[in-house]
């Protein structure tokens, strides 16, 4: 059966390709790497009968007639294994290969699709034929250039029972702007969708969320695009109502909002790490978030209140101290490290009731007898902290820059000044009394005896 499985692809592409040079099977992964030169001749993918992966490499497939020209249907019957992914890299694909692939793996269980690398030319009216949808639910386009998509509704419009049932859609690195409604309307059950490394601005993300649109969206990941506008990211994405983990990160949010918005309240997950953020208030913040990154930003105090946030990174921030207990009631995960804060107590942070992990190295410590004392008191808390001893050194005083928190050695004076300035006071006290007493005895003493 898995001979099958490469007949497809022999057939699929046979023709024309010189310079074979066998493929490889990666047995812990099984994942079978051949160029598309390779499949001129059976015995080199013999190698990858037990592979899972098949991963395609280096193909030059311009003219859709290369693939035409191919008869099919004949193979349709040895179609029968399940495939986790095929993975096209590389190449250059008339947008035909890929509407010929998908009807000829029809009958196929091939989960995930792959395109890495890749360059589409020409356009296809997509369409297949009733009752014989591809079974391919996962779709990743990464580094693929192609027709706008912006006129491509009526192109797509044959095939949406098929795009209705999509299930999870990567489209990453591909300067996408916009997703035109035209397309956008038939995913009615996608569930995840990243649109990570684009060249999404802020009037984009208006034109492709609105009212009806991605009614099932659960995941959405628009990392490192060009949104500068937190207001308008939430207007645009408060209209999809089963919006759970959301990751804009490495946008730029540096201007502050002008206004607040509603949140989706199915939101649990928000990743706003790197985006140049200075201030977030209350009104910005979705009250319903159980997890929140606001790693490297320039935070110097946090106004929010989450009541049911279990995870919150503050990574490389300006903070100076501990959020409030009242404010993040039953937090789980706090990550502290490379703020401004001075020193950390135990007590101060078992006031977090549920807190399990704890990190804050790279913190200026001051090194104070009271300070080393607590924090050495740090891993005897019910919580992790994590790090801990290597990385937390201190700050000041001076003569302890540089060295390790828990190795801290003040001498036996700094520690107990006070009580050496009284004890030295107190004896000066006393020498003094005894003096003056002597003096007064010795005085009277001389005076009797003249
Ligand atoms: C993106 O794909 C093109 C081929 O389509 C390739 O030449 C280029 O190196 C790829 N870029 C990266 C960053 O991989
Ligand atoms: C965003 O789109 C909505 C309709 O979906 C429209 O009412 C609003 O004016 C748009 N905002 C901007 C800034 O274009
Ligand atoms: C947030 O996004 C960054 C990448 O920008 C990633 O490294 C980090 O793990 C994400 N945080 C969470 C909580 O998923
Ligand atoms: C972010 O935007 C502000 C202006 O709104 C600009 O001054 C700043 O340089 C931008 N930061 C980055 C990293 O692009």
């Amino acid at each position: 059966m898995e001979i099958a499985q490469s007949l497809v692809v022999l057939l699929l592409i046979g023709c024309k390709l010189p310079n074979s040079q066998g493929c490889t099977f990666d047995l812990a992964k099984s994942h079978c790497t051949c160029l598309f030169a390779d499949l001129k001749n059976l015995f080199n993918i013999l190698t990858c009968m037990q592979a899972f992966v098949f991963e395609f490499r280096d193909g030059d497939f311009k003219n859709p007639m290369d693939i035409n020209a191919l008869s099919l249907e004949s193979l349709v019957p040895f179609l029968q294994n399940p495939i986790n992914k095929i993975i096209v890299g590389n190449s250059v694909l008339h947008e035909n290969f890929l509407l010929t692939f998908l009807t000829l793996t029809q009958n196929v269980r091939i989960t995930e699709l792959v395109f890495e690398d890749c360059i589409f030319i020409g356009k296809v009216s997509w369409q297949f034929a009733e009752e014989k949808l591809p079974s391919v639910f996962y779709l990743q386009f990464t580094n693929v250039s192609s027709a706008s998509l912006s006129d491509r509704g009526k192109d797509v419009s044959g095939i949406s029972s098929w795009l209705a049932k999509m299930q999870n859609i990567i489209f990453t690195r591909s300067q996408i702007t916009h997703i035109p409604r035209t397309i956008s309307m038939h995913f009615k059950d996608l569930n995840v969708l990243d649109l990570s490394e684009n060249l999404f601005q802020d009037q984009g993300m208006n034109d492709s969320f609105s009212e009806g649109l991605f009614p099932n969206l659960r995941t959405l990941k628009l990392r490192d695009n060009k949104l500068t506008s937190f207001g308008m990211a939430c207007n645009a994405l408060s209209m999809l109502p089963n919006l759970q983990d959301l990751d804009l990160s490495q946008n730029n949010f540096s201007e502050p909002p002008s206004s607040s918005c509603e949140w989706p309240n199915s939101l649990l997950l928000l990743n706003l790490s790197r985006v140049g953020l200075e201030h977030v208030s209350v009104h910005q913040l979705p009250q319903t978030l159980e997890i929140l990154d606001l790693s490297y930003n320039r935070l110097s105090n946090l106004d929010a209140s989450l009541p049911y946030l279990k995870e919150l990174y503050l990574t490389r921030n300006r903070l100076h101290s501990l959020p409030s207990v009242t404010n993040f009631p039953v937090l789980e995960v706090l990550l502290l490290d490379g703020n401004k804060i001075p020193h950390l107590s135990k007590d101060q942070l078992e006031a977090f009731k549920y807190l399990s992990i704890v990190r804050a190295d790279q913190n200026p410590y001051t090194c104070s007898c009271p300070v080393v004392n607590e924090m050495k008191e740090l891993p005897k808390s019910s919580f992790v902290v994590q790090q801990w001893p290597e990385d937390y050194f201190c700050d000041s005083p001076p003569e302890l820059k540089g060295a390790r928190v828990n190795d801290a050695q003040s001498s036996v004076f700094q520690c107990h000044k006070l009580l050496f300035i009284s004890i030295i006071c107190v004896l000066i006290l006393l020498v003094c009394i005894v003096a003056t007493v002597c003096w007064v005895r010795t005085c009277c003493f001389t005076q009797r005896t003249a």
